[in-house]
């Protein structure tokens, strides 16, 4: 076993090692590169306030930077018997450098630290999601358009209702988009604020400039209160796993909609062949294990915040190590939700639907209420007409031309689809990602 930042005297049991570290290793991999910046950062302020010589800086950049470019290029490993990736930079520093390497936590510990690097990480991930949501988005409407004069039946109950269109059914699901992504957005508003300075959770007596480290990092400000921003553990994580779970919410949705639509009995839409699976034993089944898969995975993803919640539930203030077991269902999950978007956006765009569904006069009584309102806009009374059309239909003699004049604003006629890339237009434009981009080259380059 290999010494710890924090072993002095006595060595820690083996199991117990074991136990606490956990899964540590594996998963603060997903933190490296961004525990590299933030002590680019937190060193580039310790000289500025005297606790390091300028010559220290220069050599502790450099050998930072090589660290930063082997996480990038994923050549980062936690050695064995490294507790974590904040022991571990610390002692590829101290190894290269001497005793200059040990200069760099001060001022610091690995509390706040790993609340640094869940916000850098965190940041960044949304900046992916953010993107691939608004290609989703993207296809969404381009379908809607395409397809804006396709009735389709609209359901309630699963019963057939009234008359849709396949403007209408891809266009709600780009609007849909639209309310998530301002869940993400305030979700990155709060993650994107600099706890670093916070040290164990009470500051330091060292004369930090957590206003420099707020500069060199791109965050918009600080979580200014040191115990707040140690709070902050766990409620960054919860927020951002909401606005996760409510484009995994859409998605899973939009997942279910197109497994029933193409199935046989609906025969609404035709996925591409190169995007269904087949059967062992079925030799004509072409199956949408792509959509089901989704649905299960945004499920998943929809029960995060309450997993999350579940960890640190009802801590009190301070840190504890429970906090830890946080990045086990958290870190991974921005893969899982980005495969999802990528999987359906690919197959959405492809999709095919069928333009002749409404022939089949087993949709006629859709438009039951056309026929309504053309009687009540001649004069009879609405109920007078609901009721006549019901008898006819009752007495198999409804009839209707199968169109629809339908004008309103996001009606079949009118879908507004122009207004609702507005509105993701507004949103995508608030998250100013350049502004993080800038900051974190300019460090890197220093
Ligand atoms: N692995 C720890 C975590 O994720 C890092 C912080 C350790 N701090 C401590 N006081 N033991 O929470």
């Amino acid at each position: 076993m290999a010494q710890k930042l924090w072993e002095k005297s006595v060595q820690v049991n083996e199991n117990i090692d074991r136990f606490t570290v956990g899964h540590d290793r594996e998963l603060d991999l997903y933190l490296s590169k961004h525990d590299v910046l933030g002590s680019m950062a937190h060193i580039t302020m310790l000289e500025s306030i005297g606790l390091l010589e300028a010559g220290e800086l220069k050599v502790l950049l450099a050998e930072l930077k090589n660290i930063y470019k082997r996480a990038e290029n994923g050549d980062f490993v936690i050695e064995d018997g490294i507790e974590d990736v904040h022991s571990q930079v610390e002692l590829m520093l101290t190894r290269k450098l001497g005793d200059v390497g040990k200069k760099i936590h001060s001022g610091r510990s690995r509390n706040d630290q790993v609340l640094l690097d869940l916000k850098l990480f965190t940041r960044e991930q949304i900046k992916d999601i953010a993107k691939d949501v608004e290609h989703l988005f993207n296809v969404l409407i381009s379908q809607s358009n395409k397809y804006k004069d396709v009735l389709m039946p609209g359901y309630t109950h699963l019963q057939i209702a009234m008359p849709s269109s396949f403007g209408l059914w891809f266009g709600a699901y780009a609007e849909s988009l639209v309310d998530d992504m301002l869940f993400l957005h305030a979700a990155y508003k709060m993650c994107n604020k600099n706890p670093l300075g916070s040290a164990a959770g009470y500051g330091s007596s060292f004369p930090l400039n957590r206003t420099m480290t707020t500069e060199l990092l791109g965050f918009d400000s600080l979580n200014y209160n040191v115990v707040y921003a140690q709070m902050g553990r766990g409620k960054m994580e919860r927020n951002v796993a909401f606005a996760l779970a409510s484009i995994a919410g859409t998605i899973s949705k939009l997942a279910f909609d197109a497994c029933m639509f193409s199935s046989q009995n609906f025969g609404f839409v035709k996925l591409p062949d190169e995007c269904t699976t087949g059967s062992s034993i079925m030799p004509h089944k072409k199956n949408p294990d792509v959509f089901e898969l989704t649905r299960a995975k945004c499920n998943k993803i929809q029960s995060l915040p309450q997993q999350i919640m579940m960890i640190m539930n009802n801590l009190p203030s301070g840190y504890f190590r429970d906090l830890q077991i946080i990045k086990e269902v958290f870190l991974p999950a921005f893969k899982e939700i980005k495969d999802c978007i990528e999987m359906t956006t690919y197959i959405i765009d492809k999709i095919k639907v069928n333009e002749h569904i409404l022939d089949d006069d087993r949709y006629l009584y859709i438009f039951s209420v056309e026929e309504v309102n053309r009687l009540a806009s001649e004069g009879m009374p609405f109920r007078d007409a609901y009721k006549k059309v019901g008898l006819d239909i009752e007495a198999g003699k409804f009839t209707h031309n199968k169109e629809v004049h339908h004008t309103h604003e996001g009606s079949v006629g009118n879908l507004c689809n122009d207004k609702i890339q507005e509105m993701m237009g507004d949103v995508v434009k608030n998250f100013e990602f350049d502004k993080v981009e800038r900051a974190e080259k300019e460090l890197l380059n220093r």
